[in-house]
């Protein structure tokens, strides 16, 4: 029998272990973020590039967990970090943690990014998106991969360095013009593609992208007009969540054809082809 609510992925991640960790380190890796790395074997073990965590959070009248994606692991160590920006009551907890202090994690949970295949991998991030980048683009060079990043942001000191995507051809767009590209992100994607008709045509390729659904709608119609296959389009939705692991609903994002899938279960990496894309709307910003 078909549902509204269909599965889009073949074997959604049920739920994912529960634990523990101790925040190791806290830095500012770019203005307005905070970057907490944890110590917790199991979770740095088993994460893939693109999956997110549950954390509770105990700030007053917070009852939910706050979804944050790996933004990298480092199973040797027993290591993940997180780098996110205080938007609320939860991530204003999160960046008063300090080393020493426990991180209660939910995961890992969810799908991640498809990293199989030898075209060229372009990531695409918009504001926070980037934060789920630097593992991933880590596992795409240990694949022998060729990788560009593309990152925007307001001002070039809320953009994450360089140096943090060693291997990678990184490329900048900044709104007000203080670093690379004038303008948005997605402009500086159109500039590193030529029209496909005109010369320097780029073959294909593997897009990864996150960042605020302005942005990503807005990459999906450059997408088109450059004539990429959406299947060709991976995307990390950050969807409101509730619970995290399939139960609530709350997650639910339109699916193409018709009917809905589960951010948290079927996602959050999913490909922009499965996607109802005049459906999506932004939740934060009206
Ligand atoms: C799978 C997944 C992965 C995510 N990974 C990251 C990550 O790596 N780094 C990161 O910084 N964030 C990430 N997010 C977003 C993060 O979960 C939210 O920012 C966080 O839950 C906010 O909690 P809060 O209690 O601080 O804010 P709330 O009190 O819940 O919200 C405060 C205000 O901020 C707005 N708001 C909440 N989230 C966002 C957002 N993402 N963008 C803009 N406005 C928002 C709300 O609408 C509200 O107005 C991810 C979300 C998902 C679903
Ligand atoms: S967040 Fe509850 S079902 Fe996805």
């Amino acid at each position: 029998m078909t549902t509204a609510l269909e599965r889009i992925s073949p074997s959604p991640s049920g739920g994912g272990q529960r634990g523990g960790a101790v925040v190791v380190e806290r830095s500012v890796p770019m203005a307005g973020a905070v970057e907490l790395v944890v110590h917790h074997p199991p979770s740095a073990v088993a994460a893939a590039p693109g999956q997110f965590f549950q954390l509770a959070v105990s700030a007053p009248h917070t009852i939910l967990r706050r979804p944050y994606s790996a933004a990298w692991t480092d199973p040797a160590s027993g290591r993940v970090g997180f780098i996110f920006n205080v938007v609320g009551a939860g991530s204003s907890w999160l960046s008063g943690l300090d080393e020493g202090d426990e991180l209660d994690l939910l995961g890992p949970l969810g799908q991640g990014f498809d990293l199989e295949g030898d075209r060229p991998a372009i990531c695409v991030a918009g504001g926070l998106g980037v934060a789920v980048f630097p593992g991933v683009v880590r596992a795409l060079i240990a694949r022998g991969r060729s990788v560009v990043v593309l990152e925007g942001a307001r001002i070039a000191t809320q953009l994450l360095p360089a140096s943090r995507f060693p291997g990678a051809d990184v490329r900048v767009a900044t709104d007000d013009g203080s670093a690379g590209h004038s303008g948005s992100v997605v402009e500086l994607f159109a500039k590193y593609f030529p029209p496909p008709s005109g010369e320097g045509r780029v073959g294909a390729v593997d897009i990864l992208t996150c960042g605020p659904t302005p942005m990503l709608t807005a990459l999906i119609d450059a997408a088109l007009r450059q004539e990429i296959s959406l299947s060709s389009i991976q995307v990390a939705l950050e969807t409101p969540m509730g619970c995290g692991i399939g139960t609530c609903l709350g997650c639910a994002a339109p699916r193409a054809g018709a009917g809905y899938f589960l951010t948290c279960q079927d996602g959050p990496c999913v490909r922009a082809d499965r996607i109802a894309w005049d459906l999506m709307t932004d939740a934060f910003h009206g």
